[in-house]
């Protein structure tokens, strides 16, 4: 509240939010004291040693504050098992973990301190020194919401077994959801995609980027391209799904599957038409469950009645009420 007035009067405004990469800072990083900011800022929650076992951090309950020195991180433009880059780091701390006690940063510190933090951080975990993160994967924009995807979304879902973890419904309810644990071996839930408020952000963008990554140290997995180019047609694995899927949604999902292209078809694709088709999934999936959020804008709501609509007019062609 005190920095929007803060900005709305043109005063200090917020810094740590620059996309420039470290290097554009050298100077002003360099001036920074990184290990008193660290303390002052950090350590509460992470710990001196960067370990996650700061003081306050028995008080915090789960997720726990991020052990720094096991190199392993959540939010990531990176493949799964990857590093994160500077960047992924940067933007953590500026914009914190939303649901969480992490605090985004970005009106509280300057670019330079930020991108000093970064450093100070990665010194704690001893793969920074001898791993390089891999290059981000490929994140494109976005296509324009339409019907089709937004009607494709619920199979996409189906098909991959998303609702095992986050509920045929996708409130984070599925079969698996009370089993889950993270590298830590402490409890995790699956998002509820009602809610809204995601960590890793909720844009299109930002939705894709975390369904490509996943969320290393969790159960949530990267969707991998050759995932998502799964066949239909003679080829699809009905049976599996008969067996994953209520049988409501289960003709409505084999419906859908007749309808994709097959291994052959798959096989004899052009790269262009594959990568093409993975990316409709991807968004696809994206915008569904984008359209889930339970008090969205207006815009989303149309959109999410649209789904339903698409839904609800599949289970009618499939026989089902
Ligand atoms: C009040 C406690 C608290 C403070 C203070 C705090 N953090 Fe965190 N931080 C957390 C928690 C909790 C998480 C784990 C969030 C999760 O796993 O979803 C986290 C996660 C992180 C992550 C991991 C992101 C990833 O991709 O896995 C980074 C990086 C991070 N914090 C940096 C910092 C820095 C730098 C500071 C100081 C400027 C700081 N934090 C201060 C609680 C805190
Ligand atoms: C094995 C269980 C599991 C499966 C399968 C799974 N997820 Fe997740 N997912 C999780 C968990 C656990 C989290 C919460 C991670 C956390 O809070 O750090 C999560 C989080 C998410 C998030 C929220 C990230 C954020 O920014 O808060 C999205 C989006 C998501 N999953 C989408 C999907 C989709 C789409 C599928 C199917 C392709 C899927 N998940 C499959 C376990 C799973």
């Amino acid at each position: 509240m005190g920095v929007l007035v803060l900005l709305a009067l043109g005063g200090p405004v917020p810094v740590c939010s620059a996309q420039a990469p470290p290097s554009a800072v050298p100077d002003l990083v360099s001036a920074v004291d990184a290990a008193r900011l660290y303390a002052d800022a950090c350590a509460a929650c992470h710990g001196a040693r960067g370990d996650g076992r700061g003081p306050a951090a028995r008080g915090l309950g789960l997720p726990r504050p991020r052990d720094f020195t096991a190199g392993v991180f959540k939010f990531r433009t990176t493949p799964s098992g990857s590093l994160p880059s500077d960047q992924d780091l940067f933007r953590t701390i500026s914009q914190g973990v939303a649901g969480t006690w992490m605090p985004a940063w970005g009106t509280r510190l300057t670019e330079a301190e930020c991108w000093a933090l970064v450093r100070y951080i990665k010194s704690f975990a001893p793969t920074f020194r001898t791993e390089a993160p891999d290059p981000p994967v490929p994140l494109p924009s976005p296509p324009g919401r339409s019907r089709e995807l937004i009607s494709e979304g619920p199979w996409v879902y189906a098909v991959l077994g998303c609702a095992q973890c986050h509920g045929e419904r996708g409130r984070g309810n599925g079969p698996s959801a009370r089993r889950l644990s993270d590298d830590y071996g402490d409890p995790i839930r699956p998002y509820d995609f009602t809610r809204g408020a995601y960590k890793n952000g909720g844009s299109p963008e930002a939705l894709y980027r975390t369904l490509r990554t996943g969320l290393s140290g969790t159960p949530m997995p990267a969707l991998e391209p050759s995932v998502l180019a799964y066949a239909g047609g003679a080829n699809a694995d009905v049976a599996g799904l008969r067996r994953r899927l209520p049988p409501a949604e289960f003709d409505g999902a084999a419906t859908y599957l007749t309808r994709e292209p097959n291994a052959a078809e798959l096989a004899a694709m052009s790269p262009a038409a594959l990568d093409a088709l993975v990316e409709r999934r991807l968004w696809a999936l994206v915008y569904y469950i984008q359209s889930l959020e339970r008090r969205p804008s207006l815009p989303y709501r149309l959109l999410r009645e649209d789904a339903e609509a698409a839904v609800g007019a599949a289970r009618t062609a499939a026989g089902k009420p």
